[in-house]
């Protein structure tokens, strides 16, 4: 063969490569509105970046007729490119080829992208769309999958992983995205389940609909499984790209700075009146957090799960941090299970990448009642408190009203190690609201007084201008300063820029022990 001809065989090859199943298994996943792998990746990384590893690559299988089944790639299109100029490695499942079902070459190629993604420091991006374990490589394809696995749980901490569910994923496959950093989910199109609906109503007799029992809003709204829910694929793809923004490329870096414009030194007056003169009425802490962050742009996490807590990331004069905000449009911003996990675990994923903290406090403390209670809030209230207390990265606090209770202490207090933390004056930082403490410290006296309404009365007022502000805090040296609430913005960037250079470590150790 001639050179040139040699040329031509290449391209044909590629090209081959190129269709995964064919022509007409992708008009199929085109017309139920779903891309295919490779245009997947063409629309997730920076224009004309991608570079595929493994193209050639076919299955060993013999049985069932496989032999005669061959498709080049197999059912994964694996690779790296850039996100705004930033190296991240991908792979995306190609359902046109077996389902995008997984067996042992499949998971070959994941693991080779993921091991260079180890070696390099760069994170890796997994579009999943599978029809699970490919039932032609019976244990084998098992076997393939726990080598991910084990790969997923090694690589956390280390390099980010993200995960977006496109389509099918389920039984154990479903554990490879549980153990990445985040999962995003498309509307009506992605499911994730144990056991789809089949094995549901044999067991339970329970009639869902795969929407019902996986769907995104099923795992953003009920199970937290999903992270960031959207309604397309190109919308989700987009928000992948928006996240790495936010986010170092590996556990040794820092998060990327942008200077975007505006104002370090911007005062927001409106926040001087955010807080209703009724302690009892509720204000939305998102637009607290929409006024001091840079342009306004907060990126949401679990935007629609636990909404009496608010996380996410947003730049404060550029640079990168993790907002945790108890919410008190939502519950009165109370602390409960969900809650408490749901920022336990971004708080963590925060101080393995070095990204700062930023926490907004206004939280009566933690729900009460026999379903919190049976259902563990004591140990999830424990991860909250875990999870703050071993994180190192620099952690500032602002009190913008109660800090009651045990939750005062959870929410990042100087007694665990916050670095800046401060209040504005309609802080009430105590051991719990007026009302509970006369009920129970002057029962007594309340059952004798001839008025016991007045007199309760009295009683709250006296105990409101002692105990319901921030100054017995602040004279313990438990918040370095009240603040007025306008100037919340540069104060957070001073401080943020003095912690720059903050070093702390937590005693060696093989791992802690989370409660789980
Ligand atoms: C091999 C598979 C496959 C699989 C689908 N295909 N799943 N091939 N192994 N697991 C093939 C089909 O034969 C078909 O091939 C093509 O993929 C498309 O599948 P369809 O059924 O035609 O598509 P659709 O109607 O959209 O249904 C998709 C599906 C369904 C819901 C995913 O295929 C399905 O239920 N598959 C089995 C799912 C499953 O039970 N997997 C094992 C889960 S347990 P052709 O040639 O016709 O295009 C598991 C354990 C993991 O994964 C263990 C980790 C610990």
């Amino acid at each position: 063969m001639s050179e040139k001809s040699r040329i031509k065989d290449l391209r044909e090859r590629k090209s081959k490569a190129h269709l995964g199943g064919g022509k007409e298994r992708i008009d199929a996943q085109h017309q139920r509105g779903k891309l295919t792998a490779r245009e997947r990746i063409d629309m997730l990384l920076d224009k004309g970046s991608f570079r595929e590893v493994d193209t050639f690559v076919v299955h060993r299988t013999h049985d069932f007729g496989l032999e005669k089944q061959k498709f080049p790639s197999d059912s994964v299109v694996t690779g790296w490119g850039t996100i705004d100029g930033r190296l991240v490695y991908v792979f995306s499942q190609d359902f046109t080829v077996f389902g995008g079902s997984l067996g042992e070459v499949h998971a070959e190629k994941v693991c080779k992208i993921m091991d260079m993604a180890m070696k390099n420091g760069a994170p890796v991006i997994g579009m999943n769309d599978s029809g699970g374990a490919r039932i032609q490589e019976g244990v084998v394809s098992l076997g393939a999958y726990a080598d991910i696995f084990l790969r997923n749980t090694l690589a956390s901490g280390v390099i980010p992983q993200i995960s977006a569910i496109l389509g099918p994923c389920a039984g154990g496959a479903v554990y490879s995205p549980a153990l990445t950093d985040f999962i995003f989910m498309v509307r009506n199109s992605s499911y994730m389940f144990v056991t789809g609906p089949d094995v549901v109503k044999t067991v339970t007799h329970e009639e869902v609909t795969q929407e019902q029992l996986g769907g995104a809003n099923a795992h953003s709204e009920k199970s937290g499984v999903c992270h960031v829910a959207s309604d397309s694929e190109a919308d989700t793809l987009y928000r992948i790209r928006k996240l790495m923004s936010f986010i170092p490329q590996n556990n040794m870096e820092d998060p990327p700075y942008k200077s975007n414009g505006d104002d370090p030194l911007r005062m927001e007056e409106a926040l001087d009146n955010i807080i209703p003169d009724d302690e009892r009425k509720p204000y939305d802490i998102k637009e607290v957090i929409q006024m001091v962050v840079d342009n306004g742009d907060f990126y949401e996490i679990h935007e629609s799960y636990a909404m009496n807590i608010v996380v996410g990331f947003a730049r404060l004069g550029g640079h990168s941090v993790g907002v945790v905000a108890n919410q008190p449009a939502v519950q009165a911003g109370v602390l409960d299970i969900d809650a408490s996990e749901k920022a336990a675990r971004f708080i963590r994923f925060c101080d393995s990448f070095n990204i700062p903290i930023v926490t907004f406090e206004d939280v009566p403390g933690f729900l009460p009642g026999t379903v919190q209670e049976h259902g563990g809030i004591i140990r999830s209230g424990a991860k909250l408190l875990y999870a703050y207390c071993e994180a190192t990265v620099p952690k500032l606090t602002v009190i913008t009203r109660k800090a009651y209770g045990g939750a005062y202490d959870v929410m990042s207090s100087k007694h665990i190690r916050g670095d800046f933390n401060v209040a504005w004056p309609t802080a009430e930082i105590a051991v719990m609201g007026p009302d509970g403490a006369v009920n129970i410290i002057f029962r007594k006296e309340l059952e004798k007084a001839e008025d016991p309404v007045a007199r309760k009365a009295e009683l709250v007022a006296e105990y409101r201008k002692k105990f319901a502000n921030p100054y017995i805090a602040a004279e313990r040296g438990y918040i370095d300063d009240v603040i007025e609430p306008k100037e919340t913005r540069p104060r957070l960037i001073n401080a943020l820029e003095m912690l720059q250079n903050k070093r702390d470590a937590n005693p060696a150790k093989k791992h802690g022990n989370i409660p789980l």
